[in-house]
């Protein structure tokens, strides 16, 4: 992803929208105070009450009443107790001296991105629905949409960038009345009445302060001043997790075609527009929440009454927790026992680069689905290889030239750049007529043919590169296009170097399913090792996040290239962590719905548990390499709702479990909650986590764990575990007997390092060795992986 760093910069007040930027005072800060949290009484307080009072201690400060209101631009009420206001660092000190402020801090406007892939944007369309979901277990996942009431009676809250309400995915035919708890509004703004809420989208609100502070006002050719997306990513999203089943559905050019579906078909989703346009930049650079405006969205849902967070949103780099305006609020939403669930990014498949680390989040890697959209490349030999496109075009049924990009760039292409079929790259006297191979790395995917068809060139073949493996994309673009696999580009390079006059011919793209093996990590999945806590496995589970087909706004197209696409399209194909992360929120929807008092710790450890390793040809799940993929990569497993839903045993954790676990990591004062931290508290490692991690293992690490039973009343579960040679994992006791549901088991796990098996010559605390333990009873398997460093 060409993305931005972040952007730490002095911010304009907010006559910005009268002034010119340049006038703006730059010792005006966006400072966020904080005062603590509310003692419990405080719960009580109004939302008025509660503004007043950040109101006042403003006033304290600013003198006039009228400044007050200027500089103050959000009240947070539900998660943190502060407010963000526009401060001279003068004032912003005596704010800090002030009693009952626990903190101010300046707003690091750190810029969060939507998490979808990390080139840019193709998109076609396809199926929502996987066969993990629907297609193969039709009465099965049948019975647990039936038992969930198809999520009636939840609430999603979608912290995104706004939805496309006209949508037939949003219809409410037939829905009962919106749930009692339901304190949401739908607040109107341009293109968006209140009346385009209904039973289906019940809330809508959007965020922009933030946004604007920094950037200026929005550019209202670029997204809409309210709810509504223009973007097609949270139209997205959001139909993932509720979106009605709409039959017929199929992407452009009738890809994929069939009934698209929700997870949780019947839930009901409020909409928290927090993301928007970066000026002036392509969209896969930037869709950005600030984290002022973030911080609100997700304030504003939590007071709401949301049951389940969705947020396909991150970060470039991993933050502490106490600048993770995500994390920090998050926390606080799980003390009203709200499921948060988070895509992990979309920075794989380098290692160590993966978002939404906290352990009181559910995070989501991204993995492909049985079905694929073929299509092949003829090669005049007779060969055939591989390829994968939703491009609605036919080639003439002719074989053409086939041509590598760089032996056709313009002689003053720098070499490092001409493979990639930058724009203005290509000799049209060499390209006309002709197939080129592009390759994948730099520019834009579907910017190439559109270079290759500048050039006067008929068709593209995108290739992978060594780290983009077997992971190819399936691409919707504007001339005839496949893409292939890293090995098909060696065979291509191997046939035009070999053969006097290279011909090809791309065959039309066909929808196939069951294509094996799937499940398998896609590269982009961010990865591993989590570095903001390493006694923390993660991410915690992958999902479907390859060729997603869901709902689209009429307003981008499917390319997302909005001044160039000008196809429209109602639903449309798009692929990242952002696409799998709904599908575990409307996993977690079902969850809840069947099981009203579980905790979010007890969700999560359901899905954890009962999560699939294995592939559909019965063989380990892969990465993009063909290698067997790690928990680093997959977490343990794909996720299985069905499973989910009787998981027999789960780890438990409660507000006050995650409270002790930033004790243990001594940041519980910098999150400004209200705990007294017990002065001897567990390790970090004691967090009763579904999953294991031990970071510079020397010896032996023993782990306590605790478990409850939530399958049937009497119930043995016996011990078992597969490590590498290079450590041991036992458990005592080895047999856990269960006499009635809710009771709880506590177990010590011991991981001890077999030295003589570790290779001594090069040391690396970051090099991890991966197994597993299960507990198993006559009906379930609770399987937790286990990943280990040595010191
Ligand atoms: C799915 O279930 C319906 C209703 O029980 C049945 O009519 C249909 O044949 C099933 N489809 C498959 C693929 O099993
Ligand atoms: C929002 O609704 C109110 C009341 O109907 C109206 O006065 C106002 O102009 C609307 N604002 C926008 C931006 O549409
Ligand atoms: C492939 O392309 C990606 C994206 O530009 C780059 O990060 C990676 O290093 C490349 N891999 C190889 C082997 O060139």
């Amino acid at each position: 992803m060409a993305f931005n760093n972040i952007i730490i910069s002095a911010t304009c007040l907010v006559l910005t929208l009268l002034l010119p930027l340049a006038s703006c005072t730059k010792n005006k800060q966006i400072y966020v105070v904080e005062f603590g949290e509310h003692y419990s009484e405080g719960d009580k307080l109004t939302s008025h009450e509660i503004e007043n009072t950040h109101h006042s201690y403003l006033l304290s400060v600013k003198g006039t009443e009228e400044e007050a209101q200027a500089s103050l631009l959000y009240s947070y009420k539900h998660t943190i107790n502060g407010f963000a206001a526009f401060l001279t660092p003068k004032e912003a000190n005596i704010f800090s001296e002030m009693e009952g402020v626990v903190s101010v801090r300046e707003s690091q406007s750190r810029i969060y991105s939507l998490h979808t892939t990390r080139s840019w944007k193709f998109v076609g369309l396809d199926e929502i629905l996987n066969p993990y979901w629907e297609e193969k277990s039709n009465q099965t996942d049948g019975d647990l949409l039936e038992k969930a009431k198809y999520g009636e009676n939840i609430i999603v809250g979608m912290i995104d960038n706004g939805v496309w309400p006209e949508s037939k995915s949003f219809s409410d035919e037939g829905m009962g009345p919106v749930p009692q708890k339901w304190k949401g509004v739908c607040q109107n703004g341009t293109a968006f009445g209140s009346s385009q809420c209904n039973r289906k989208i019940i809330g809508a609100r959007y965020y922009l302060r933030g946004y604007e502070s920094e950037f200026g006002p929005l550019d209202e050719k670029e997204d809409y001043k309210s709810a509504r997306d223009k973007d097609g990513h949270g139209t997205h999203t959001a139909s993932i997790v509720a979106g009605r089943v709409v039959p017929k559905a199929s992407a452009l050019g009738g890809f994929a075609r069939g009934t698209a579906s929700g997870g949780a078909p019947l839930a009901r989703l409020a909409i928290y527009k927090a993301c928007w346009p970066l000026k002036g930049k392509s969209k896969d650079e930037g869709n950005i929440c600030t984290d002022i405006d973030l911080l609100k969205a997700i304030d504003d849902a939590v007071g709401d009454g949301v049951d389940i967070l969705s947020i396909s949103i991150g970060f470039k780099t991993p933050l502490p927790y106490e600048d993770d305006v995500i994390a920090k609020s998050t926390l606080h939403a799980v003390k009203k026992n709200i499921v948060a669930v988070c895509s992990a990014g979309n920075l794989g498949p380098l290692p160590q680069r993966l978002s939404n680390p906290a352990p009181w989040i559910i995070t989501i890697g991204a993995s492909t689905v049985d079905r694929s959209f073929l299509a092949p490349v003829k090669l005049s030999s007779g060969t055939i290889i591989e390829g994968r496109s939703i491009t609605p075009l036919h080639m003439e049924n002719s074989f053409r030239p086939l041509v590598l990009a760089r032996d056709v760039v313009h002689p003053g292409v720098a070499s490092e750049d001409s493979g990639f079929c930058l724009d203005n790259s290509l000799q049209p006297n060499k390209v006309q007529g002709k197939i080129v191979l592009c390759m994948r790395g730099k520019g834009g995917r579907v910017k190439k043919g559109l270079e290759v068809q500048r050039a006067g060139g008929v068709g593209l073949i995108l290739g992978n590169n060594k780290t983009y493996g077997n992971d190819v994309p399936s691409d919707p673009h504007f001339i005839p296009a496949t893409a292939v696999s890293y090995e098909n580009v060696l065979k291509l390079i191997n046939y035009v170097h070999s053969s006097p006059n290279p011909m090809a011919q791309i065959l039309p793209g066909r929808t196939v399913l069951e294509s094996k093996p799937a499940p398998s990590m896609a590269s982009f999945s961010s990865r591993g090792p989590n570095i903001i806590d390493p006694n923390i496995l993660k991410p915690d589970i992958t999902a479907p996040g390859v060729d997603i087909l869901a709902a689209w706004t009429p307003k981008d197209g499917p390319t997302r290239m909005t001044f160039q696409d000008k196809r429209v399209v109602e639903y449309n194909i798009f692929s990242g962590t952002s696409m799998s992360c709904p599908h575990v929120s409307a996993a977690a929807a079902l969850l809840k719905a069947i099981h009203p008092t579980w905790s979010s710790a007890a969700i999560r450890s359901a899905l954890i548990t009962t999560a699939i390793a294995i592939d559909n040809t019965g063989n380990p799940l892969t990465d993009e390499t063909g290698n067997p993929a790690t928990p680093f990569a997959m977490g343990s497993g794909h996720f299985n709702p069905k499973r989910a839903a009787d998981p027999g045993l789960v780890y438990n954790a409660s507000y006050t479990d995650y409270l002790l676990y930033t004790c243990s990591l001594g940041v519980t004062q910098k999150l400004n909650v209200r705990y007294n931290c017990p002065k001897s508290v567990h390790e970090p490692i004691d967090l009763n986590y579904p999953s294991i991690q031990v970071h510079r293992l020397n010896h032996t690490r023993t782990i306590k764990r605790t478990v409850t039973n939530v399958g049937r009343s009497r119930s043995v579960y016996k011990f078992i575990a597969k490590s590498p040679e290079e450590y041991s994992i036992t458990a005592t006791p080895k047999l856990l007997k269960f006499s009635h549901v809710g009771q709880k088991k506590n177990f010590i796990i011991t991981v001890t390092a077999n030295r003589d098996k570790i290779p001594k010559a090069m040391f690396d605390s970051n090099k991890y060795y991966f197994g597993w333990y299960a507990w198993t009873g006559e009906y379930n398997v609770v399987r937790s992986p286990v990943a280990v460093s040595f010191a």
